[in-house]
């Protein structure tokens, strides 16, 4: 499949990940839907595409509505006449351990609340869920060969302190499975569903965690240092082009042996 003349949405595009997909894509040919939270954001990533003569539009949006995901697939058809490329970039972490024991007395004195477990419920797979299936509507309705791509995580192997967010991960590494799966029973042969599963990367997401546990983490990267978003982008512009890149999870992580000497 071509990058060039195709065209992708891509949620969360506004930072971190989702923008460096946003503007690999873009380079290689592709006419790109940014879609973010963040109008501010938005506003930077698309500013500086439309400056560089590529075509972009920035689409305001909550992936985890209903009318917002409908309406951000409706704004990128409108824009650009299709979709092919479909990447979840749109995600967030709530870290903290299930529970808290008060050190003196041993008892639980804090635990992970409900808002902290349903945020990240929702945006990580309530949003990729919204997301792929509006997405493979558009793609099915409107005949466009095209390739789903949700952004699972290396931590959905199960990381202490992210049972929410491993919770979201695991099952978003399920969905190219399940979705091809489908796609056969149905006789849809021209979309395919690829997840990736990055490792520890440098986007702003990561300020949200514990420094030291992270500290503690990069040290047991075989590559000694965080992923770029750019690596990232790189392997999802590959998984668009191979299309033998099918109803799997590719992980890349640098190599993260942890705990100590065992490659997860
Ligand atoms: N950074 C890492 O180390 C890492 C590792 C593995 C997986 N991931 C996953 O990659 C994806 C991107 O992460 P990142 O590090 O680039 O994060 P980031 O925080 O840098 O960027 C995420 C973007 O998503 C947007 N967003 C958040 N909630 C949204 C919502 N409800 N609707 C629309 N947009 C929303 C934010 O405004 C932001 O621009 C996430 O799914 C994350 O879980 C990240």
């Amino acid at each position: 499949m071509k990058i060039e003349g195709s065209v992708a949405v891509v949620t969360g595009g506004g930072n971190g990940i989702g923008e460096a997909v946003v503007r690999y894509l873009a380079g290689a040919g592709a006419k790109v839907a940014v879609v973010d939270m963040s109008q501010k954001d938005l506003d930077r990533v698309v500013g500086d595409l439309k400056a560089q003569g590529k075509q972009a539009v920035g689409i305001q949006a909550n992936v985890t509505s209903e009318a917002d995901t409908a309406r951000f697939i409706k704004a990128a058809v409108d824009a650009f006449g299709k979709i092919n490329i479909l990447v979840t970039c749109a995600g967030i972490i709530r870290d903290g351990t299930m529970l808290n024991l008060d050190k003196e007395t041993g008892k639980v004195s804090r635990k992970l609340t409900l808002d902290k477990w349903q945020a990240v419920i929702d945006v990580n797979l309530t949003g990729t869920f919204l997301s792929v299936r509006d997405a493979a509507e558009a793609m099915v309705n409107g005949g466009w060969p095209g390739v789903l791509i949700p952004i699972s995580s290396i931590n959905k192997v199960g990381q202490v302190g992210q049972l929410n967010y491993s919770s979201t991960k695991v099952a978003d590494a399920l969905l190219p499975k399940i979705v091809v799966g489908e796609f056969q029973l149905r006789g849809i042969k021209n979309i395919r569903c690829v997840a990736i599963a990055p490792g520890y990367t440098a986007t702003p997401l990561l300020k949200g965690m514990n420094q030291d546990a992270l500290k503690a983490i990069v040290a047991d990267v075989h590559l000694g240092r965080l992923i770029e978003p750019e690596e990232i982008a790189s392997l999802i512009g590959h998984c668009v082009e191979n299309e033998a890149m099918n109803a799997t999870t590719v992980e890349i992580t640098g190599g993260l042996c942890y705990p100590k000497g065992i490659a997860k």
